[in-house]
């Protein structure tokens, strides 16, 4: 006879808010394993069960009882709150069971029923703040360097997430939200609106709506999850918002479209909005380099090697993408360009530039080597991602390689002879981008 396991996330803790497959899971288990609060939690669902109760730290512990009760032939339901998912039992289970040489094809059989978790439970409880991109941090070190989550906090308090703290503080750990707090009072108002919700939807419930500078003086435990809100979030009757982004396009929640904007239709800022206004600085800038338009703007060479080739209106420059599997192509064909300055970024932030021929170029393995008598420069292929041609109309003609996040590894210009770019050349050049360029705007 084979067993089964089920993996339950029975909510936040009420019945009334455990899932219809929740209960029945359960029911239809021979034996029940949790934390012993969990086991309480439940306990109206357990007659005639086994049940094993767990301490909180043998985690593992209730894995490997999973798994030795459903050899047995017995069917398991190993219980967690929320959902079992989020920080909860199911990634040590599956690593417990692969680990014992279990895979999804054996005959014991697996099965995860989801669960509300925390942060929608308690924001339920608080009023709609997590109606805009929100992301969850554990502030848990016990298995996390804090390292590692204090550049979690500062990430996401810089790209204006609502931040739900999983794990926010225990009788031993209690700096980390003093920390948490430190963190992002650099990049939010302190008057951020903060929701602390303890218990939700059990015996001790208990809510506060504060500052982001109050939060860490406010009571928090164990059993605490905190809401802390984007820049747009408010509080408004005692209820904590995240305005879902409306105001951007309407006149109001039910009105007509704001001039420029249309329903259905991503905003005049969405991405092609964004692309397009950067296109007009640079046509309303003319001089700008490829690298100071992107120190203007705060992102990499690549995003403005995107914009510029989303349109043909940035005045000066024009750019257009290879075509990921001509990469290569395009160093060969730069083979006829006669002599070409090569500039290379070194991650510290050195720039090489150097005067070469493309023959001298040798390609080994993953890596790009120029040799000549003065230098040898060896550029590591496997790091470029795409590349791009872009022009500024008499000033400069060439390729540029990039890597996944959009920095340059490296550029190849053409050189002028004489102060001119010769007639030739320049043909060449054109007639590798006509060929290689995914959507050509170049004329
Ligand atoms: C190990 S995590 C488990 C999360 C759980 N699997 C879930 O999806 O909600 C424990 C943390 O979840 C949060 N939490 C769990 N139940 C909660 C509740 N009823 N009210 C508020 N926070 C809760 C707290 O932040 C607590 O420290």
């Amino acid at each position: 006879m084979s067993g089964k396991i089920y993996l339950v996330g029975f909510g936040p803790g009420a019945e009334e808010h455990m899932s219809y497959k929740a209960k029945s899971a359960i029911a239809e288990s021979d034996v029940v394993i949790g934390y012993t609060t969990y086991i309480k939690l439940v306990k109206d669902l357990l007659e005639g069960k086994e049940v094993v109760r767990k301490g909180m730290t043998e985690e593992i512990d209730r894995c490997i009882e999973a798994y030795e009760q459903a050899k047995l032939g017995k069917t398991v339901s190993l219980i967690s709150s929320g959902d079992i998912g989020v920080y909860g039992m199911a990634g040590p289970t599956y690593e417990v069971l692969l680990q014992a040489g279990w895979t999804p094809e054996h005959e014991i059989k697996v099965e995860i029923v989801p669960g509300s978790t925390a942060l929608s439970a308690c924001a339920s409880l608080v009023g709609a703040p997590l109606t805009h991109d929100f992301c969850s941090i554990s502030l848990s070190d016990l298995l996390t360097p804090w390292t590692v989550i204090a550049k979690r906090i500062e990430a996401a308090g810089q790209a204006d997430f609502v931040v739900a703290l999983y794990n926010p503080k225990s009788g031993r750990r209690t700096q980390q939200i003093v920390e948490a707090q430190k963190i992002l009072l650099r990049h939010r108002r302190p008057d951020t609106p903060v929701a602390i919700v303890k218990s939700a939807y059990r015996r001790r419930q208990d809510i506060q709506l504060v500052r982001l500078d109050e939060m860490s003086d406010c009571d928090i435990g164990m059993l605490t999850t905190v809401l802390i809100g984007n820049s747009s979030t408010f509080i408004k009757a005692g209820l904590m918002i995240t305005p879902r982004g409306y105001a951007n396009k309407y006149n109001s929640l039910t009105g007509d479209a704001k001039a420029g904007e249309k329903a259905g239709v991503s905003l005049t800022m969405g991405l092609e909005g964004w692309y397009a206004c950067l296109r007009q600085y640079v046509q309303d800038n003319d001089g700008l380099t490829l690298e100071k338009i992107a120190t203007y703007f705060s992102v990499p060479v690549g995003e403005v090697l995107n914009a510029i080739a989303a349109g043909n209106d940035a005045g000066e420059h024009k750019a257009a993408l290879i075509a990921a599997d001509k990469l290569s192509e395009v160093v060969t064909a730069c083979q006829s360009w006669g002599r070409l300055r090569g500039i290379v970024r070194a991650e510290a932030g050195a720039v090489s530039e150097l005067f070469l021929q493309a023959e001298d170029f040798v390609q080994r393995g993953d890596w790009l080597n120029i040799e000549t008598d003065a230098f040898h420069c060896h550029i590591n292929w496997s790091k470029v991602e795409s590349a791009y041609f872009a022009c500024r109309e008499s000033k400069s003609y060439g390729v540029n390689f990039v890597d996944a996040a959009g920095h340059l590894v490296f550029r190849l210009l053409l050189t002028k002879d004489d102060g001119e770019f010769s007639a030739e050349k320049l043909a060449s050049y054109q007639a590798t981008w006509l060929a290689l360029a995914e959507v050509s705007n170049h004329d």
